[in-house]
Formats: C-alpha cells, sequence, structure tokens
C-alpha cells in the first residue's frame, strides 16, 4: 500500500480520536500518505476526503467524539453505493482503508471487500464491547467509568430520600455496560439482555431489603434488558410495592462521550498502530483485537457478536455484597 484512507463509523466513541492519531503517525512514520474520510462511507461515497498531515491528530488523543466525524450509512449497504466509493477510492489512488466502527460498519465492509480488491482493516470501537475476539473495544472503558461516576451520584440523592432507583444504562443488545457497572456500584440488581430476568425475584429481593430495613436500592438495567427498560422496571415495581418511593433515570448518550480514559487511548493506540503495519504486512480484511494482551486479527465475514455473561461466582459475589 502507499495511500490509505481512514474513518470512523457508526456510533461514536471515546478513545476514536487516538485511533486516528495513531493511524495518521504510524502511515506518515512508513512513508505512506494518509487520507482522512470524513462521517463514514457517507464521507465516502460523498468524496468528502482530505489529506491528513502528522499535525492534522496533534491535541486530540485526550478527546472524545471523532475529529473525522460518523455516520450509520445505509446507501454503503447497497452495491451501487459501494461502486460508487470504489470509483472515488480508485480516483483517489487509495489503495488500502482503515475502519473504525463496530459490527455494523464491519460488515459493510465485508460486502465491500467481496466486490472490489482494496484491503480493508477493522478497529473495533463501540462503548457496547459487544464484539467477539478481542478482549477490548474502544470506548467500552470510559463508558462504563461515566456509569460508574454517575450512578454514585444517584446513590447519594438515593440515600437522602431513602429511594429507589431504576438506572437504565447504554449497550444496544449485550449487557456488558451494566454489568461492570452495575458491580461496581454495589446495585442490589443487575439485569441484562442475556439473562431472563425474573421479576417476582427483583420484587423478593426488594421486600427482603425492605424488612431488613435497607432503604436504598439501586437497580440497574441494560437498554436491551427483556423486559423493556428501566420505565418497564418500574411500573412492574410500582404494581407490586406501591408504597416504594421509585424513580428512574435513563442515563443515555452521557455514557458516548467525555475524555476517553487511559486504558482507551492506550488500547486505540496500539491498534491503530497494528491496523497500519497489518496493511503494510499485506493482510486483508480483519480486523485487529487484542487477546490475552496479544493482537488478535480476526477475519471481517466472521465478526460476530459477543454477549455478557455472569457468571455464577459473579452472581454470588454481586449477591453476598449487596446484602
Ligand atoms: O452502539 C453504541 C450505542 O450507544 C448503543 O449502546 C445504543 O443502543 C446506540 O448506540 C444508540 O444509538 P444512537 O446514538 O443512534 O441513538
Amino acid at each position: 500500500v502507499s495511500r490509505i484512507g481512514v474513518l470512523t463509523s457508526g456510533g461514536d466513541s471515546p478513545g476514536m480520536n487516538a485511533a486516528i492519531r495513531a493511524v495518521v503517525r504510524t502511515g506518515i512514520y512508513n512513508g505512506l500518505e494518509v487520507y482522512g474520510i470524513m462521517r463514514g462511507y457517507q464521507g465516502l461515497i460523498e468524496d468528502d476526503i482530505y489529506k491528513m498531515e502528522g499535525r492534522s491528530v496533534a491535541n486530540i488523543i485526550q478527546r472524545g467524539g471523532t475529529i473525522l466525524k460518523t455516520a450509520r450509512c445505509k446507501i454503503f449497504h447497497t452495491a451501487e453505493g459501494r461502486r460508487k466509493a470504489y470509483e472515488i477510492l480508485q480516483r483517489r489512488g487509495i489503495d488500502g482503508l482503515v475502519i473504525i466502527g463496530g459490527d455494523g460498519s464491519f460488515r459493510g465492509a465485508v460486502e465491500f471487500s467481496k466486490e472490489f480488491d482494496i484491503p480493508c482493516i477493522g478497529i473495533a470501537g463501540t462503548i457496547d464491547k459487544d464484539i467477539a475476539g478481542t478482549d477490548f473495544t474502544i470506548g467500552f472503558d470510559t463508558a462504563v467509568n461515566t456509569a460508574v461516576e454517575a450512578i454514585d451520584k444517584i446513590r447519594d440523592t438515593a440515600d437522602a430520600h431513602d429511594r429507589l432507583f431504576i438506572i437504565e444504562v447504554m449497550g444496544r443488545d449485550a449487557g456488558y455496560i451494566a454489568l461492570h457497572s452495575g458491580i461496581a456500584t454495589g446495585a442490589e440488581n443487575i439485569l441484562i439482555p442475556e439473562q431472563k430476568t425474573d421479576i417476582e425475584d427483583v420484587i423478593a429481593s426488594l421486600q427482603e431489603k425492605e424488612r431488613r430495613k435497607k432503604l436504598v436500592n439501586l437497580i440497574v438495567v441494560a437498554e436491551g434488558d427483556e423486559f423493556g427498560g428501566a420505565n418497564e422496571v418500574a411500573k412492574a415495581v410500582k404494581e407490586r410495592l406501591p408504597q416504594t418511593e421509585t424513580r428512574v433515570c435513563i442515563l443515555g448518550h452521557i455514557q458516548r462521550g467525555g475524555a476517553p480514559t487511559c486504558l482507551d487511548r492506550l488500547i486505540a493506540s496500539r491498534m491503530g498502530y497494528h491496523a497500519v503495519e497489518s496493511l503494510i504486512e499485506g493482510r486483508h480484511n480483519v480486523f485487529v483485537g487484542i487477546q490475552n494482551n496479544k493482537m488478535n486479527y480476526v477475519p471481517l465475514d466472521k465478526v460476530h457478536k459477543k454477549k455478557s455473561t455472569i457468571s455464577d461466582e459473579w452472581m454470588k459475589i454481586v449477591k453476598i455484597l449487596a446484602s
């Protein structure tokens, strides 16, 4: 390769900028030209592309969001959209692509790579941490720490009023954010999509806490929980325990912003570096994961969702420590 493009696609995640910085600087270090593609595949199809220099990525390692902006692009899922993208890459002489995004963005690259011979390398950037083949995805650590900070604050007011709070966190159809933030904040109940929610169990545990005069209760619910999220859980609790003062808090997009944590900056830098090295070494259509502290190259067409699981050990720890 001699000229590579880099884009961010799908939901943004804190640390994407650190990854862009790593791609640009590693590329330039190796004598490549690096082009920034704006707004993901959308900007690619619209030829919204500019040449980046080492200085283009100065002062961004600490910033959330993405300087390249991002989009969820429908046209790229059509053969016509992908042809247009290919023509633009051809015209510009771009012969390798780095795609920073989640599994949806990787699926777009799979289609593209079946039709055209431009090597694509993926970097897992999503707060949901729902991609198999990597222990980390860029943004999860920041998002989960943001959730922990927010839930700690909620605990203060919950304690002041002796209230039950039902807090909804993001994660699409995975429960990682709920699981990690729930354990770290001492939540009494954690409801995740990967596990059947037995509302009777939740009610019973609240009754038991009430009996023992434990008045502050936090329930952390993943947005994808099959029970239907925090509002539905609150409804069920109110029906069964009308005397319990309950409030709902949906944390929402606060979890997507903010300065990336040290961990997210580290993995973004490492993955960005290895993405470019991969293109130079001639790898095709893989994403760069980290597993057991080693790089793991997973074919993009093998990418699949990883769901969180709560082991029996953790289940026991949560129950004992929240009692
Ligand atoms: O994939 C990241 C994520 O933040 C999910 O946790 C959430 O379900 C979704 O994106 C929200 O998407 P949008 O920003 O388009 O509302």
